[in-house]
Parts: C-alpha cells; sequence; structure tokens
C-alpha cells in the first residue's frame, strides 16, 4: 500500500489488518503506553475545507507516534499547479494528509508525490472514516459477517466508502435516500458487482430499514453544497433519522454518524443521545485509524 485514497484500493486482508492495528493502538493509547515509531517523521496535512475531528486527530495521532504534523489551510491548484505542490511537499515531509474538493486534485497529489497520500475526504469519498466507524461496529457488534447497515440520506461520499468498505467485507448495505440522491453510478456498479453481502438503494424508509443492526447517517448539504441547504431539506425531511425511523431497526440497532451532526435536521437529539447511539466512540477512534494508516504507510 502506497497512498490511502480509497477503500477499493484496498482487498479484504488488508483492511482487516488495518482494523487489528487499530484496536492495539487504542489499547497502547489507553494505557498511555509511549510507542513512537514515527519518530523524526513530517506529515504535510493540506485542508481545502473546515475539519474539527480530522485535522486534529492526525495532528494528534502523528505526535502520540513521534512524528510531527503541518497543518496548511489552502486552495490547490489555485498559487500552483498540484503537481508543483506535490514535488516540493515530497522534499520536506515523509507524508501527506488532504482534504480536497476535487478527488483529481487529490489523485494527482499522489500521482506526483513520491511520499504517501492519505484522502482526508474528497467530493468522493470519504475512507477514513469508514475505518474508524468500522473498527467502532466491531467493538460494539463483535463482527461483521451479515451484518444489516441501513444508510439513511445523501449516497455522497461517505456512502461511497462505505459501499466500498461492502465490497470488500460481507455486510449487507442499504442506502435509503430521496430520488436524485443515489451514489455516483460507477461507484454503485463496482460495489455491487463486489459484494461480499450486498449493496441495495431503495427510497422506502420502512423497509430500508427494516431490521438493520446500524443506522447510519450523514448531513443532507455537504461541504460545498451550502447553496442547496434549504431545497434539500424540504427534499431530506422524509428521510430524517427520528425515533419512528428507528423502530424499523433492530430494537438494539446502533445509531451511526460521521458528524458533525446537523440536530434537528438528518438527526433528532432523542437518537444522537441514545443509548444506541455510538457516534463519539466512531470520533474516537478516528484517532486509532489513522495511527495505523501513517503507520502502515510511513513506517
Ligand atoms: N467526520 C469528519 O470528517 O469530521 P470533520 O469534518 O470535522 O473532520
Ligand atoms: N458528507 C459530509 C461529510 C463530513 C464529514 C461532507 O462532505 O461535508
Amino acid at each position: 500500500m502506497h497512498d490511502f485514497l480509497s477503500l477499493a484500493d484496498l482487498e479484504r486482508e488488508a483492511i482487516i489488518e488495518l482494523l487489528d492495528l487499530a484496536d492495539e493502538l487504542k489499547r497502547k493509547q489507553h494505557r498511555r503506553e509511549v510507542y513512537r515509531p514515527l519518530e523524526g517523521k513530517t506529515l504535510a496535512m493540506i485542508f481545502e475545507k473546515p475539519s474539527l475531528r480530522t485535522r486534529v486527530t492526525f495532528e494528534i495521532g502523528i505526535f502520540q507516534l513521534g512524528g510531527h504534523g503541518l497543518f496548511y489551510q489552502t486552495q490547490l491548484g489555485e498559487r500552483e499547479s498540484v503537481p508543483d505542490i506535490a514535488r516540493n511537499l515530497e522534499r520536506w515531509v515523509d507524508g501527506i494528509v488532504a482534504r480536497t474538493y476535487s478527488h483529481e486534485v487529490l489523485l494527482d497529489l499522489a500521482k506526483f508525490a513520491s511520499v504517501p497520500v492519505i484522502n482526508a475526504l474528497s467530493d468522493r469519498e470519504h475512507p477514513c472514516q469508514i475505518l474508524a466507524d468500522a473498527q467502532a461496529l466491531r467493538e460494539h457488534k463483535g463482527f461483521f459477517d451479515g451484518l444489516k447497515i441501513a444508510f439513511v440520506g445523501d449516497g455522497n461520499n461517505v456512502f461511497a466508502s462505505w459501499a466500498h468498505f461492502a465490497a470488500r467485507i460481507p455486510i449487507h448495505l442499504t442506502l435509503v435516500c430521496p430520488e436524485g440522491y443515489e451514489p455516483d453510478s460507477e461507484i454503485l456498479a463496482f460495489a455491487q458487482r463486489e459484494a461480499k453481502g450486498s449493496v441495495v438503494v431503495t427510497h422506502d424508509v420502512a423497509s430500508g430499514v427494516a431490521n438493520a443492526d446500524a443506522v447510519y447517517t450523514d448531513v443532507w448539504a455537504s461541504m460545498g453544497q451550502e447553496d442547496e441547504t434549504e431545497a434539500r431539506a424540504k427534499i431530506f425531511a422524509p428521510y430524517q433519522v427520528n425515533a419512528a425511523c428507528m423502530a424499523y431497526a433492530k430494537p438494539d440497532a446502533l445509531f451511526m454518524h460521521c458528524l458533525p451532526a446537523h440536530r434537528g435536521s438528518e438527526v433528532t437529539d432523542d437518537v444522537i443521545d441514545s443509548k444506541q447511539s455510538i457516534v463519539f466512540d466512531e470520533a474516537e477512534n478516528r484517532l486509532h485509524a489513522q495511527k495505523a494508516i501513517m503507520l502502515a504507510l510511513m513506517k
């Protein structure tokens, strides 16, 4: 593995290895064990968009592993070309984390930089998130095989990485979305072709959520879609994850969200604050999962 751009690039074994490593790093961190295998290494963290979780967990993660992270907020390609940025950075740093608008920009960075590039969210995918989510899911359920995940909301970047996960791990993934908000057709076709369990898209909440082991949602308007917020609020209203929606799932179903949550929109307070909600476990695991990615790429 040279870069971490997409879960579609990883085989099942590689995903499980990363998750096992993330579990081990979590145990070490909870024991406050000093573990600095990346001593002296540096990481450039380029963000075109806002971030709480991703920025903080990468910066703390590289520090805990003995290295140093440098945060750099910019719009890639505006002041100089993306290949030139890559050719500069590779002379100084041992790894690059990038949150971009365009997935192509991320691919360009990876193409022209000799050092590893990690996808910290693009308009197409959010693989770090789903690795951390999967770690939390396995902690709570104990296994993946046969679990039904109902993703209620936009078939966007976060769903895309779940679809890639389902292409490698035998889960049943159902997207429940309004018409017109289905995933990228190539990503969906790939996931359905490669699915070890199943990947299904429906517009019907009751049947889509029925019997789910976990109900997942994301914001209705992603970063970069702010001008669609009002229109989307109307279209997505029937897809709010509230008590009635959760009632279709198994009684012990987990509630999951990548965060930030827009409380009262895609999820209600009673659901996100319920005992079934594991949203802050997912957030914590961003740290451990990304430390595993950095170790795998930069050691
Ligand atoms: N879930 C997530 O990526 O959060 P941030 O946008 O705050 O990094
Ligand atoms: N789909 C959201 C995820 C935020 C972590 C976005 O792209 O803004």
